[in-house]
């Protein structure tokens, strides 16, 4: 039988922190069904009869609209290459308001360690501790990411690291197809910037965006792709995502070998 007495305080935090809810967007809770009640006034209202539209008709006020999606994505792939070094490529993400995810997100991740390192690394988004200090990889996956670069010896003075999507998704929800879209022309600009020798995509959603692949990540990590800058051809490979690590540690054999594979290959670029 469905309780008739509403629930304790207690009762609604654990249903929101079972449905994903972990943060808070706003001070005042938003009642979202009254504002697709108020939109929908009826009709006779809202469209006045042909005979008595006055000459001058008064300007409807229009609130504040982010672009549709499709002119937000035209306007970062228009954006992103005018940027001349990271600053102004960060500068101009802070301006960039196309992107809805900036509005909930606390701080903007861009990037982090050497950006004239000869490597770097592309997560996919940041999460709740990434969001909160501006810091790619900072959490518990970020501290696994860095036990894999000391594997091979390297640190974030040696490389450099940042993610398709510089802002956090609510809830660390997974990015749409579309904020992908909208994010990728700056993290290609920024993979640009630094020009790396070799780029490692962290995960299926970065090795998909990123390499323009279609394949999960099972068949294409470990495996080297040529990765066009605009300036150049650089290689570039995809292994798993240390936050799948953290979850299926199985696979940490497989990325291993990966990293293995990268080291050998940064080891030769230096030779030449
Ligand atoms: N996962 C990512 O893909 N990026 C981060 O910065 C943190 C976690």
């Amino acid at each position: 039988m469905i309780s008739e007495r509403p629930p304790t305080p207690h009762e609604l935090l654990a249903f929101y922190l079972e449905a994903g809810v972990d943060c808070a967007l706003a001070e005042e809770p938003s009642d979202r069904l009254s504002e697709v009640e108020a939109e929908f006034v009826p009709a006779p209202q809202r469209i006045a009869p042909l005979t008595t539209v006055p000459a001058a008709f008064p300007a409807t006020p229009q609130p504040d609209l982010a672009p549709a999606p499709d002119a937000a994505i035209e306007s970062a792939r228009e954006l992103a290459p005018k940027a001349k070094t990271l600053d102004e490529l960060r500068g101009l993400l802070e301006q960039f308001d196309g992107c809805a995810l900036k509005a909930t997100a606390t701080k903007l991740v861009f990037g982090d360690g050497n950006p004239q390192a000869r490597i770097m690394f592309v997560g996919e988004a940041p999460g709740r501790d990434e969001d909160l200090q501006g810091i790619p990889f900072i959490g518990r996956s970020g501290k696994l990411l860095d036990l894999m670069l000391a594997a091979i010896g390297l640190d974030r003075t040696k490389a450099y690291i940042a993610n398709v999507i510089p802002w956090r998704p609510p809830g660390n929800r997974d990015p749409s197809p579309h904020e992908t879209q909208m994010c990728l022309p700056f993290i290609k600009r920024q993979i640009e910037l630094v020009d790396p020798d070799i780029v490692v995509c962290l995960g299926k959603p970065s090795s998909q965006a990123v390499l323009d692949l279609k394949d999960g990540i099972m068949r294409t990590r470990g495996r080297w792709f040529d990765y066009d800058t605009g300036s150049r051809t650089i290689r570039a490979m995809a292994t798993f995502h240390p936050a799948y690590l953290l979850r299926q540690p199985i696979y940490k054999r497989m990325t291993w070998q990966d990293l293995r594979t990268i080291q050998a290959a940064l080891a030769a670029a230096t030779k030449t």
